[in-house]
């Protein structure tokens, strides 16, 4: 690597420059094309939100807000965060705008940047790129299962398979309450050290997520929400669970399951991916019953995903697949002095115009060098054009696949290159 400005990029914060830049966009595309699909619409809200969003909507017993927030005071004094998730802001336009007021569900989707500020390490960085959809203001089974499902066709669409969905209900309102009280006289009656015994206070499902091996051992026999579930929330889950097997999306039941945020009730669920070490959750999401009200707004339930983009990169590299199409451009122009540059201007201008990605040779290095940048752009012809070439009305049209070269009417190389990619395709 040549490294030429003093300045890097921030610790944890990756660039997205070609090549690999156009797996990316490929991916992120196909996500959010997985989200139109079923009628999402999409909303672009704001990098940073009033501090108070976060605090309040994810939950101050969260490691995102009590320890990962990127939270700075602006020059009016006023504390603003970069957002760390999607789901808070997208219901404060929902709220602000009025959504809420109109059709049910709400059905609406968003890709970008969100900034947490984690240890960084492979699949861990500190600006992440989702692609989430939320669908508001509707408490129906089918619509956990849509939202699940299309998270898997948008996964399936790229050409993953070494994915494992992993589902669980947190329960609701009628349930949590008791068993909460119930996880923590398990909890209290445990030799546990100060801090656990913090948690266990603050928030006692947190603490069946810790991973030492003595506490996984001591919470094994913990009772589990699912086995605790009210009627009416574990008939929404039996529901949802019926309706994946009817659309033939497979999963595993995990009790365990414990999110990184608090506004998650019912219907809960992570994608994890066994080809990614210790950072393998590509994607997840739930149900959030409480969230609206609490940020202001009606008492309606919404569920939603979020899908990482920058880990679901490394799933596919992980699987030896690509979603990029690997051609930047499909036909590279190689003028052979400076009339055929002139013409080959226009003419790519043109063809641009007609839906073909052209590329040139620029800066009249010679044929060679013309050449050798045409294989390199990965088009699949080439556009030969010299001074005998404009005399005679002609171009040549160069397969740089075959090398095969044929002479193509000058004034009709519009049609001729289209019809030719139409051809290949
Ligand atoms: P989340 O599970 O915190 O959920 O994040 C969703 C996905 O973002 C993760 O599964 C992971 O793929 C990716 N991700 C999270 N942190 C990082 C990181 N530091 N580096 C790389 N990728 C990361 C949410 O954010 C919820 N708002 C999802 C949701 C929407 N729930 C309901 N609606």
């Amino acid at each position: 690597m040549t490294k030429t400005s003093s300045f890097n990029a921030p610790k944890g914060i990756p660039d997205y420059v070609p090549p690999g830049s156009a797996e990316f966009v490929a991916v992120r595309d196909t996500l959010v094309r997985a989200a139109r699909s079923a009628g999402y619409g999409h909303v672009e809200l704001p990098i940073f939100e009033d501090t108070g969003l976060f605090a309040r909507g994810v939950g101050e017993s969260t490691d995102v807000v009590s320890k990962e927030m990127y939270t700075f005071a602006d020059r009016g004094d006023r504390s603003v965060t970069l957002r760390p998730e999607g789901t808070a802001g997208v219901m404060r336009a929902v709220i602000e705008h009025g959504l809420d007021r109109g059709q049910l569900p709400v059905k609406l989707c968003y890709a970008g940047p969100f900034f947490r500020y984690e240890r960084p390490q492979a699949g861990r960085y500190r600006q992440l790129q989702q692609v989430g959809v939320e669908a508001i203001g509707m408490d129906d089974p089918a619509l956990d299962a849509e939202v699940i499902a299309i998270a898997d066709a948008g996964f399936r669409a790229l050409g993953l398979d070494g994915y494992r969905l992993e589902i669980t209900s947190l329960g609701d309102d009628s349930c949590r309450p008791q068993y909460r009280e119930l996880l923590q006289e398990f909890l209290f009656r445990l030799p546990l050290d100060e801090e656990t015994r913090r948690r266990a206070e603050l928030n006692p499902l947190r603490v069946l997520d810790d991973k030492r091996p003595e506490m996984r051992e001591m919470t094994a026999a913990a009772p589990l929400m699912l086995d605790h579930l009210s009627e009416s929330a574990k008939v929404h889950f039996d529901q949802v669970l019926g309706y994946l097997d009817a659309i033939g999306v497979v999963y595993t039941i995990n009790p365990r399951m414990v999110r990184g945020l608090d506004y998650y009730t019912k219907t809960t669920f992570e994608f994890v991916h066994d080809g990614l070490g210790a950072q393998s959750g590509i994607g997840g999401g739930g149900r959030y019953d409480g969230l609206m009200a609490q940020l202001g707004g009606q008492p309606l339930s919404g569920i939603g995903f979020g899908l990482g983009v920058d880990r679901t990169m490394l799933a596919l590299q992980a699987e030896g697949k690509t979603a990029a199409d690997p051609a930047r451009v499909d036909v590279f122009g190689v003028p052979l002095g400076e009339a055929a540059t002139q013409r080959l201007v226009v003419l790519a201008a043109r063809l641009r115009a007609a839906g073909v990605r052209v590329d040139l040779a620029y800066g009249g290095r010679g044929v060679k060098g013309a050449m050798k940048a045409a294989d390199r752009s990965g088009a699949k012809y080439a556009l030969v054009l010299g001074d005998r070439d404009i005399a005679e009305n002609e171009i040549g049209l160069k397969d740089l696949a075959t090398g095969d070269q044929r002479q193509i009417a000058l004034d009709d190389a519009v049609g001729a290159v289209s019809e030719a990619l139409a051809h290949d395709r």
